[in-house]
């Protein structure tokens, strides 16, 4: 009598479309994502990754599609055009999407620090701007952050004296301030020299560990392998392929991600 409930989705995507123009980025993604999940995205260069973890903040908006998080679909039905209605837009109020990209955290390739901050001030930003945290109480949240990722000796340094591991670290910091439900990471590690790589890995795999929920676009096939407990591959602007690692790395039943994947095969399990 007392089903249990299924485990609601802490994301849901579905019919996920994006186009610039007449480029048609993203077709029809549909993902789900459950509370824990470590998911990896891989795909060829150009294949839509940055686009897809950028609808799912809504720094870009999707073209068509739905988004629902922890079961609340985001924006409201887009006005039908007379074209059919289902294929318009829905419409995002600005209010929401800042509440969206709170819970959806995002650490970017670049880093995106602020250069005329110091590590500290970079973490405190939008606990102070968007979250409206006194000082004192941001400050001591930003160096716990800080501290997480190894560089509470860093607080008061400015981004162009730090390295771009450390820099990264920061941007992590700065991310995990917000106490985001869900992680996106885009490309963290391929702007950093190799041997910076790992401490930026080591940071992403202790906050698996400590069982938080994260989208990982990577090239570290090795790292997803041992990290994500899923791998999406992703081609045509769709979901071309997905399973665990084992299956997707190692056994992939697609001709393309076949394909994809014996062009990265400078990796070892
Ligand atoms: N703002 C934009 N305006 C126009 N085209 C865009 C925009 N952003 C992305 N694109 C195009 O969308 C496609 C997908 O880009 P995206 O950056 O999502 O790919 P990606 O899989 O992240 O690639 P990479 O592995 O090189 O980072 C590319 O053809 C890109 O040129
Ligand atoms: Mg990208």
């Amino acid at each position: 009598m007392n089903e249990p409930l299924p485990e609601q989705p802490l994301l849901r995507v579905r019919g996920l479309a994006k186009r610039f123009g007449a480029l048609e980025v993203l077709r029809g993604i549909d993902l789900d994502v459950q509370p824990g999940d470590r998911i990896a995205i891989l795909g060829a260069s150009g294949s839509g990754k940055s686009t897809l973890l950028r609808c799912l903040n809504f720094m870009e908006r999707p073209s068509a599609g739905t988004v629902a998080l922890a079961g609340r679909v985001v924006g409201r039905a887009g006005g039908g055009t007379g074209t059919g209605g289902e294929g318009a837009p829905r419409v995002y109020d600005e209010a929401e999407l800042t509440g969206v990209r709170q819970r959806v955290g995002m650490v970017f390739q670049q880093f995106n620090l602020f250069p005329h901050m110091t590590a500290e001030a970079n973490v405190m930003e939008a606990l102070r701007t968007v979250r409206g945290i006194p000082a004192s109480a941001a400050g001591e949240r930003a160096r716990t952050e800080l501290a997480r990722v190894g560089l509470l000796d860093k607080a008061a340094e400015y981004p162009a004296r730090l390295s771009g591991g450390q820099k990264q670290r920061v941007a992590i910091a700065r991310a995990l301030a917000m106490d985001p439900e869900l992680l996106l990471f885009d490309e963290p590690t391929s702007a950093l020299d190799p041997e910076l790589v790992g401490e930026v890995l080591r940071v992403i795999r202790q906050l698996a560990q400590e069982g938080r929920t994260m989208l990982l676009v990577t090239h570290e096939l090795g790292f997803a392998y041992h990290v994500a407990n899923r791998v999406v591959f992703l081609a045509d602007g769709l979901v071309h392929e997905e399973g665990p690692p084992e299956q997707l790395l190692k056994q992939p039943r697609q001709p393309k991600t076949q394909a994809f994947l014996a062009r990265h095969r400078e990796f070892d399990f």
